[in-house]
């Protein structure tokens, strides 16, 4: 440890709910990852200050070593770092409750990163995310940017067109969380399998679980799924653990009967059952209301609870062991492991039957170059034509955004399988525009 090299790291979205689980989760991982500085950078000060001081005060009692500072001048975060863990949020929660309640209002799923209410996000992201990405590149121009500010499919697709060469990786949890609780229902650990898995972003299946002497477990967790979902006796988690996602959970027994070969990714209830998903929500209090009544009411009540008291002792931030894949993913570059991981990645072959240039998620082999995507051969054409409108959904949300054009988004609502027709998806889209005034180009 005493050679190992050191690193900077800034978290873009300093001010985000996730932002102190993380740096619990950093400061519980330095002897596989160690920091010399730790920086936060968000663009709402005030949000920022109040986790900003409160980590002040644990890195001090935990971690005097670390040079430490949070900061909203973007030349002041991307100097001298290393890695930039990206997960910000534009428009906030105010917004991403408009992304939810708007679509609602027309009986179309309301969801932070699907249907209409992702594609709105997505319009909103993609300015930050590329603004970030410069600035990023201008003051670190070797620094890596771990991304998983959503929505990753999109975000996805805008750094393949907008920014190709950029050091910028996608990763989502929801795999990493589903796999735990797939280890837990055979009795393993995560780290003791390997998988197969192909799809999009929030959009995909695995196809094989296996233990690292190759014995196959997928039978055996499909025969749990089919009769629990992914709904487990014991808690495995922290993340995903509100009544609403245990039936997210749940609801995968339905996911699996649509083709029992593989296990679904949960999101996939949205495209597959968006009936229930609109009858089982509330219009008047969505999953924003849930999340600004609990994680962000608990991460920042906390963090004024420290500041107020000028210690960490006896009301810690909870750390987000969930988040560990971060490091996963930051030391795969740094040290070259060439550890086995999902990412969101161009497909060039990976899925031997769908487009080179879309943007799928696929286990690749990560090192010091980035990830190397391990393939996963020809899918079947159910999936594989329910991917193609998906990421045509996403190709023509990025193409909307770069043209200013309001007929490509108008047939991204369209095409999206969560949308009955073109009327409907008319009437939503100057909705979402009007409530978008000032975060989404002009369109024509
Ligand atoms: P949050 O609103 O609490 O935090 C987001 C922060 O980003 C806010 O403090 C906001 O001020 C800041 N921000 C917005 N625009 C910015 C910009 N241009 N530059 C710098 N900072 C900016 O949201 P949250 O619920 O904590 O989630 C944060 C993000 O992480 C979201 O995008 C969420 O969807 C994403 N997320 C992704 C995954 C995944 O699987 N990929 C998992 C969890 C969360
Ligand atoms: C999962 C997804 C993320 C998403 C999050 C929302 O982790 O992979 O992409 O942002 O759920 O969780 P929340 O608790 O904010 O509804
Ligand atoms: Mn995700």
């Amino acid at each position: 440890m005493e050679n190992m090299k050191k690193f900077s790291v800034v978290i873009a979205g300093g001010g985000s709910t996730y932002t102190p689980g993380i740096v619990m989760m950093l400061l519980d991982n330095l002897d596989r990852f160690p920091l010399r500085k730790l920086k936060l950078y968000d663009n709402d000060e005030q949000r920022q200050a109040v986790l900003g001081e409160a980590l002040d005060i644990v890195l001090k009692e935990k971690a005097p070593d670390i040079e430490y500072t949070f900061t909203t001048n973007p030349e002041e975060a991307f100097t001298d770092v290393d890695f930039c863990f990206a997960h910000i949020r534009t428009g906030k929660y105010e917004m991403r409750e408009k992304d939810e309640k708007i679509p609602l209002k027309y009986g179309v799923v309301g969801q932070e990163t699907c249907g209409p209410g992702g594609i709105a996000y997505g319009m909103r992201s993609i300015g930050d995310m590329i603004e970030m990405i410069d600035l990023m590149e201008k003051y670190s121009p070797d620094c890596w940017m771990l991304n998983y500010s959503n929505p990753a499919a999109i975000v996805a697709e805008a750094c393949r067109v907008l920014r190709p060469n950029s050091k910028v990786l996608n990763i989502c949890d929801m795999p990493v969380g589903t796999l735990r609780r797939m280890s837990h229902i055979i009795g393993k650990e995560p780290k003791d399998l390997e998988v197969r898995y192909f799809g999009l972003n929030h959009f995909g299946w695995w196809t094989s679980v296996k233990d690292k002497e190759g014995n196959e477990y997928l039978p055996q967790i499909r025969d749990y799924v089919a009769e629990n979902g992914y709904l487990t006796q014991k808690e495995v988690d922290t993340q995903h653990m509100d009544a609403s996602w245990q039936e997210t959970h749940k609801k995968a027994k339905d996911l699996l009967a649509v083709d029992p070969r593989f296990l679904p990714n949960t999101y996939l209830k949205y495209y597959l059952y968006p009936d229930y998903v609109v009858e089982h929500s509330n219009p008047s209090y969505s999953r924003a209301n849930e999340v600004i009544d609990g994680r962000e009411k608990t991460v920042f009540s906390t963090a004024k609870a420290i500041v107020e008291k000028g210690t960490a002792e006896g009301s810690e931030f909870e750390m987000g062991a969930h988040a560990t894949f971060v490091v996963d993913l930051a030391r795969a570059i740094a040290f070259n492991t060439h550890e086995r991981m999902l990412l969101i990645v161009e497909n060039n072959g990976a899925i031997a039957n769908f487009d080179d240039d879309a943007m799928v998620e696929v286990p690749c082999i990560v090192g010091t170059d980035g990830p190397e995507p391990l393939s996963q051969g020809k899918i079947p054409e159910f999936q594989r034509a329910l991917m193609y409108q998906q990421v045509t959904v996403e190709k023509l949300v990025v193409q909307a955004y770069i043209e200013g054009s309001y007929q490509k988004l108008w047939q991204a609502l369209t095409l999206s399988k969560t949308v009955s027709s073109a009327k409907v998806a008319k009437d939503l889209l100057d909705d979402l525009i009007e409530a978008n005034k000032g975060y989404w180009p002009e369109l024509k």
